[in-house]
């Protein structure tokens, strides 16, 4: 079989280095074996330091020494990072908190997707470096923006956002403005509005707004970012061939990643194993102490799955992690061996490409303290041994064949939005509900697909989990149902119509479940109902009044029903589950449909492909298994015949 192509790459700047160690830098890039360098992303200052006096001329020389040297580019757009003439020319282009504040000029990402002066002077950047590199040899591959929604930087008050807010909500509901009040229920509080220029922003209100109009605002703020993405991937199609990538992030979930994805290529993501742990996967206390030095077990594995399905099957890690970051609560240096495990594993759930951020360490700035592959002095740092062993070990057994998996869950980011604007209770949020699900899954040893709203083909799975997806349509659920599939659903899946109403006979609002949800519990963390015979129910409860030909599926020690079997065959779970909970829920599936699975050690994964299985250690101490002991932070591959 042919081997599938995987590569390294890693991120460069060459406007931070003085132009005669280029030559040097590129040609150690390619003796490393890299196939890919990432450039320009931040370069807008040394690209049009002035409005309208382009100077491209350092990066042709760059471009064309890297390209020399055998490697392959992708080019940044610089959107990023607007410098201060842009701020002149526009004052009011910044982003607003919800607080009212502007968020001022001093780093970056801080302009407001809305501001449409912005979005033009976007558009002349981008046309000039796509004129003029869209048929540059060197350029392989062109990135926009950088990291959407980072530093939580999607939604803004502005002014500009405000104005588009009215013109999106009057071509929503179209003339009647009391179209929106009905479907908000606006009489509630003599919240009625007489014209859409009476609409505020959702902030600063008294007490909470309207569920009704924050979640308008999600969304056309989601909508944004897409248009946003949009205007530069039409520029750049008319001038080059070379696929378009963005790199997303781990844990940003304030814009529909997928709508995005349709206008990309590829997608990507940066992966920062040992910051996202201490301070966006949900981790406890204990495995924070646990996994300091390697990362959440299953964090970068959700994004790889997650962006996969993004990027409808090609996707790369544009930024990973190289050593110690700057940024996080606590930076710890990565055990030895982990940058070749997150690596191996990105490879393993698909990745085209890994890139190292970043090539050197820069001596300053805001990030001169984050490391790179190599030293502020050009030695190399821990990492490059790492990239290289992996370089050896991809030549000397490459990698032939893809996964796929039998069980896939349902993505989708509008829900993320409408648990946002009524959570219910603190912390509580749809992120960590998918993820919970995941965990179980892959503790079991099993592959994950994630599939969304328009995913074209079901038939392939045998299970399918669609929990916390508050809106969810009745034909979408016909065709994610309409093959053999076992469908979980639930919790709060189908808990509201229209824009955030309860519907009329009760949720679920899922044809295929016809027990109904007369009452909702939250709870604090320190509190939990046991399940019968696992695991124990926690902060989310829900009371199933049973249809009569549907049959208790899970219950509380107490003989309250948390899960039913519907008389359609579906499963319908009404609580939010600790670990063990979700483990026994789905071993108890498993079993039922047949399912081969693993219970994993904890802290070790597998992925498999259709020839091999990849075991992950992501502990610091040997663990036996049944394929034997692996060493800490190893990657064991075993072939299968
Ligand atoms: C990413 C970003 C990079 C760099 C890196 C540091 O979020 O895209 O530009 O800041 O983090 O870890």
């Amino acid at each position: 079989m042919k081997p599938i192509k995987r590569e390294l790459g890693t991120c460069y700047y060459p406007e931070h280095w003085p132009d005669d160690i280029w030559k040097d830098d590129a040609q150690k890039m390619a003796d490393l074996g890299l196939k890919w360098v990432r450039i320009g992303e931040f370069a807008w200052s040394r690209l049009e330091p002035r409005e309208t006096e382009f100077c491209f001329e350092w990066l042709d020389r760059a471009v064309d020494i890297l390209g020399k040297a055998g490697l392959s580019v992708v080019l940044g757009t610089p959107t990023a990072a607007p410098p201060t003439w842009v701020l002149k020319k526009y004052p009011d282009m910044l982003a607003v908190d919800s607080e009212g504040r502007r968020r001022e000029f001093g780093s970056r990402r801080h302009y407001c997707f809305s501001h449409e002066g912005y979005r033009e002077q976007c558009s002349i950047i981008v046309r000039k470096l796509a004129e003029h590199y869209g048929s540059n040899p060197y350029i392989e591959a062109w990135q926009t923006d950088n990291e959407y929604g980072c530093h939580d930087t999607t939604i803004s008050y502005s002014s500009s956002a405000l104005k588009s807010f009215q013109h999106w909500l009057a071509k929503v509901y179209g003339n009647d403005v009391n179209k929106l009040n009905e479907d908000w229920g606006n009489v509630f509080w003599s919240m009625e509005y007489q014209s859409y220029d009476e609409i505020r922003l959702p902030n600063l209100t008294v007490t909470e707004p309207n569920p009704s109009h924050a979640l308008a605002f999600r969304r056309f703020t989601s909508s944004q970012v897409s248009s946003f993405n949009r205007i530069q991937t039409e520029i750049i199609r008319e001038y080059s061939s070379a696929p378009i990538i963005h790199n997303f992030m781990g844990r940003i979930t304030d814009f529909d990643h997928f709508e995005v994805g349709e206008d990309l290529d590829i997608a990507s993501w940066d992966s920062y194993p040992l910051g996202f742990l201490l301070d966006r996967a949900g981790a406890t206390e204990e495995e924070k102490f646990q996994f300091l030095r390697q990362g959440d077990p299953d964090f970068q594995a959700f994004h790889h799955d997650l962006y996969r399905s993004v990027g409808d099957g090609r996707w790369w890690v544009m930024e990973q992690q190289p050593g110690p970051v700057n940024w996080a609560p606590y930076n710890p240096e990565p055990l030895p061996g982990m940058i070749r495990l997150w690596t191996w594993e990105a490879f393993a759930h698909g990745a085209e490409t890994v890139s190292y951020f970043r090539w050197r360490q820069v001596p300053f700035a805001q990030e001169q303290m984050h490391s790179g592959l190599l030293q502020p002095d050009s030695a190399p740092a821990p990492g490059y041994f790492e990239a290289k062993q992996i370089k050896e070990e991809l030549v000397a057994s490459p990698i032939i064949s893809s996964g796929s998996s039998d069980v896939a869950i349902y993505f989708d980011y509008d829900s993320d939005a409408a648990w946002q604007v009524q959570p219910m209770g603190e912390n509580l949020n749809y992120f960590q509900l998918v993820m919970d699900h995941y965990r179980a899954i892959r503790r079991l040893g099993l592959n994950v697909d994630f599939v969304h709203k328009k995913t074209k083909d079901f038939s392939r799975y045998k299970i399918i989990s669609v929990v916390g997806a508050i809106h969810i349509s009745s034909q979408l659920i016909s065709r994610i149902s309409s093959d053999k599939a076992l469908v979980i659903f639930g919790p709060r899946t189908g808990a509201k119509v229209g824009n955030m109403k309860i519907p009329k006979k009760l949720p679920p609002n899922i044809d295929l479940v016809k027990s109904r949800i007369v009452r909702v519990e939250t709870l604090p963390p320190n509190e939990s109902l046991d399940i019968d015979p696992f695991g124990n129910a926690i902060r989310y409860i829900e009371t199933l009044k049973l249809d009569s030909n549907a049959s208790p599926y899970l219950k509380l020690k107490n003989g309250k029903v948390i899960a039913t079997r519907e008389g359609s065959g579906a499963i319908y779970l009404g609580a939010m589950v600790d670990r063990d909970g979700l483990i026994g829920f789905y071993q108890k599936l498993f079993e039922e449909i047949e399912l081969d699975f693993v219970l994993m050690p904890d802290g070790v994964r597998r992925r498999c492909t259709e020839n091999e299985e990849f075991w992950f250690n992501y502990n610091d101490k040997v663990i036996q298994t049944k394929i034997g002991d692996i060493q800490p932070a190893d990657v064991i591959r075993l072939r299968l015949v």
